[in-house]
């Protein structure tokens, strides 16, 4: 489909305005107002028929000139509180601690573009193009909510692209199997009993039980899980203690888990209450463990990721294919991919010489637009390649 990629290039600079315009105007997770107004507004001057999700995002949907299948397209569109740090940068955010330091931005924008350009070949289109404008991603809600709301009613398959700064621009991966982690939070509430640093033979020391927990439960890692499946047990917040000469009554500790398998995950929350438990009890106290699941492991389907391959290196060149490295990072297109098949890609947009090397999340992040064409063609092409199957 070459006449894709021309049409993406026909409406490039376009992408880029509107990617810049969503830059200086960053949104946080559930209130993606204007972005979606915005998006709204194109595909009303397209011709293309919406709904409006709650409480922010949409979801359109074309239908092709010839009957067939429905395959889902799904861009995010939420901003980080973040200080942007580009001061160059013409189109720099306007909003004090808000940025778009994901490249949501981008997403929305090719997405749209993709739309635009699968528009003008709706009559060779055999079947239905669903375009999910997702919320919220950053907190692992949006995609849930869109699902709630019907987004993968109907669909035989789902497609999603991030754009990734630390894949050279040009370049793209989408692996068969697994590519993001679950991402999980859990807390353990400490109970002892409190009383003079002097006197601990009279306390049950908090400060004693956390610690101990601290150091011990690497073990669940090392111990109770397979070798060969990665597994991140982190605590990243403590807290403890009020005074020198007080012995601690109550310890909080939260932390996250990463797992790429759901009996790995199953594993690890099990050892974790256990550790909590034990470790409490071992020194006369009590422990509340809570686990609370977040994102899903995002796995792709072997046929969805085997199509998106052959397209980068059909589309896009010798070299263009890359394979990337599963990542410890949570994306919740998780919630799609656990109702319908499908596959997510990353597309490279670091640049050296654009300075776009940046760390996702850094006030320094950028996008190389260079690489928006690639993701825009490669939502188009998948979109339109899976309907022709
Ligand atoms: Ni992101």
């Amino acid at each position: 489909m070459n006449q894709l990629k021309a049409l993406i290039q026909k409406y490039k600079a376009d992408m880029i305005d509107f990617r810049r315009d969503l830059h200086q105007h960053p949104e946080l997770q559930f209130e993606e107002f204007r972005t979606t107004e915005k998006v709204a507004q194109v595909l009303d001057q397209l011709d293309i028929p919406y709904r409006k999700t709650e409480p922010t995002g949409l979801i359109a949907e074309l239908k092709g000139g010839q009957p067939g299948k429905t395959v889902a397209l799904r861009a995010d569109m939420d901003a980080l509180p973040v200080q942007e740090l580009n001061e160059e940068l013409t189109y720099k955010s306007l909003e004090d601690g808000k940025m778009h330091a994901c490249g949501h931005d981008a997403h929305t924008a090719m997405l749209l573009t993709a739309a635009k350009a699968l528009k003008e070949v709706q009559a060779e289109l055999k079947g239905t193009v669903r375009f999910i404008f997702q919320p919220s991603e950053e907190n692992a809600q949006g995609a849930k909510a869109m699902v709630a709301q019907g987004a993968v009613e109907g669909v035989d398959d789902v497609f999603g692209i991030h754009i990734w700064s630390q894949l050279p621009s040009g370049t793209a991966s989408c692996v068969v199997g697994s590519s993001f982690a679950s991402a999980d939070i859990f807390s353990v509430d400490f109970k002892g009993q409190g009383g003079h640093g002097a006197m601990p033979d009279a306390c049950v020391d908090a400060a004693v039980m956390v610690s101990s927990f601290v150091m011990n439960v690497q073990a669940v890692v090392s111990r109770e899980t397979n070798p060969l499946d990665p597994v991140v047990v982190t605590v990243g917040k403590m807290a403890v203690g009020t005074r020198f000469n007080v012995i601690a009554e109550n310890a909080r500790l939260e932390g996250t888990v990463r797992c790429f398998s759901l009996a790995t995950r199953d594993r690890v929350e099990q050892a974790l209450k256990r550790f909590g438990e034990q470790t409490a009890a071992m020194y006369g106290g009590t422990a509340t463990v809570q686990y609370e699941y977040g994102t899903l492991p995002v796995i792709n389907d072997e046929a969805p990721a085997l199509l998106a391959q052959k397209i980068i290196s059909e589309s896009f060149g010798e070299g263009a294919l890359v394979q990337a490295e599963p990542t410890t990072g949570g994306e919740d297109f998780s919630y799609y991919t656990e109702k319908t098949s499908g596959c997510f890609a990353l597309v490279g947009c670091g640049n050296p010489e654009k300075d776009t090397e940046w760390a996702h999340h850094h006030g320094r992040f950028n996008v190389d637009e260079d690489a928006m064409e690639v993701g825009a063609e490669l939502y188009a092409r998948y979109a339109f390649e899976y309907l022709q199957q």
